[in-house]
């Protein structure tokens, strides 16, 4: 597969949710048209509206090279799949339900050729089921996103069974034009690799606090103050050549037995979806959200975004700039 110059290649997104919304905006920034194809009819009207802030909270960030209005004249939002002809890349993006997906890949795939990229953004189900149910498997793949994807740089790209990983490839070198920092993971394994790892920390996390040992206030502090303070620089297998190896080595044989194995859901959990618990978006969750409180938190992870964005793109883009900074101190 030759890849086109990405500011010629129009890109379809379909599903314009949350996460739909903000990767509409990642592309456009990165010079994409984009056809948004909206299967519900209220995305046609939350999705404009979401993107239209957005980008407008790009804007007063500084992450665009033209006005709004040009981006936005980049954008189709339509129900109509015929509109898909004209891509070279489809992302689906669409509820996490198996069924549904099937019946959007049959819509996709009646309508565009059968070189045509498919991905998923799943974050959960395993690829090479997804892929089952396209023509030609071999252009299907996951490509996971974080949100607010615009202002993220991770993308995870997982190729089922049946992905050719010449067009896997692809997208990896695809994924770094649109500012990311891609991942290429060769064997469909569940989870991917970042639910993977953060599943594990979720399950030890609520295992410390149904047996009381801790409140979930000081797992949190504990998480943002130690893991957050370094994290982004460096991930873990750095740290751990920083650390000291052989330490590792003592924790590991001490620790490891005592981790929880549990398969179970915790009782903590299944009483939050009893509950009808959605956390800060209806203001019932794991902490109490008084009037006001779940909107302020929507605030600071918009701006905390933006700022570790910046951060992350000092660090990552110029990787030299670490070294001159520490030569220089
Ligand atoms: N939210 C996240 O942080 C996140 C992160 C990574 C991956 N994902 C994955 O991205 C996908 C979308 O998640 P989201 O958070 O944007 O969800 P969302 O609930 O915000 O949006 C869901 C969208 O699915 C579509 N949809 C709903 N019902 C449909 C139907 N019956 N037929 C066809 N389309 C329908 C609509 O476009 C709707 O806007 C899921 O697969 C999810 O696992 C989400």
């Amino acid at each position: 597969m030759t890849p086109q110059h990405p500011k010629n290649m129009t890109v379809g997104v379909v599903g314009l949710g949350l996460m739909g919304s903000s990767i509409v905006v990642s592309l456009l920034l990165s010079g994409h048209k984009v056809i948004g194809i909206a299967p519900i009819a209220d995305d046609m009207v939350s999705a404009p509206e979401r993107i239209n802030s957005q980008l407008l909270h790009c804007e007063k960030s500084g992450l665009l090279n033209n006005s709004k209005e040009h981006y936005l004249s980049k954008v189709l939002f339509t129900a109509n799949y015929e509109t898909l002809k004209e891509c070279a890349i489809v992302l689906e993006c669409i509820i996490e339900k198996e069924d549904i997906k099937k019946e959007v890949y049959r819509k996709i795939t009646a309508i565009v050729g059968d070189d045509v990229v498919i991905a998923s953004n799943t974050s959960a189900i395993p690829i090479s089921t997804l892929q089952q149910y396209v023509s030609n498997p071999k252009r299907f793949m996951g490509i996971h996103w974080a949100e607010p994807a615009y202002a993220t740089r991770f993308l995870e790209i997982t190729c089922g069974k049946e992905t050719s990983p010449e067009i896997a490839k692809w997208v990896f070198k695809l994924a770094h034009q649109w500012g990311k920092e891609p991942t290429l993971l060769r064997k469909d394994i569940r989870g991917f690799i970042t639910n993977r790892l953060m599943y594990a920390v979720y399950r030890e996390a609520l295992t410390i606090v149904e047996q009381e040992e801790a409140t979930l206030d000081d797992i949190d502090k504990s998480f943002r103050y130690d893991e957050g303070s370094w994290i982004t620089l460096m991930g873990i297998f750095r740290r751990m050549d920083m650390m000291g190896l052989n330490n590792y080595l003592e924790m590991f044989k001490n620790i490891f037995p005592k981790l929880s194995n549990k398969d179970d859901i915790h009782s903590i959990m299944q009483y939050i979806i009893d509950i009808d618990a959605k956390g800060t978006q209806n203001s019932k969750g794991l902490y109490p959200y008084p009037e006001g409180e779940a909107k302020k938190w929507d605030r600071a992870f918009s701006m905390f975004n933006k700022d570790i964005s910046i951060l992350a793109d000092e660090y990552a883009q110029n990787r030299a700039l670490i070294k001159d900074k520490y030569n220089g101190e």
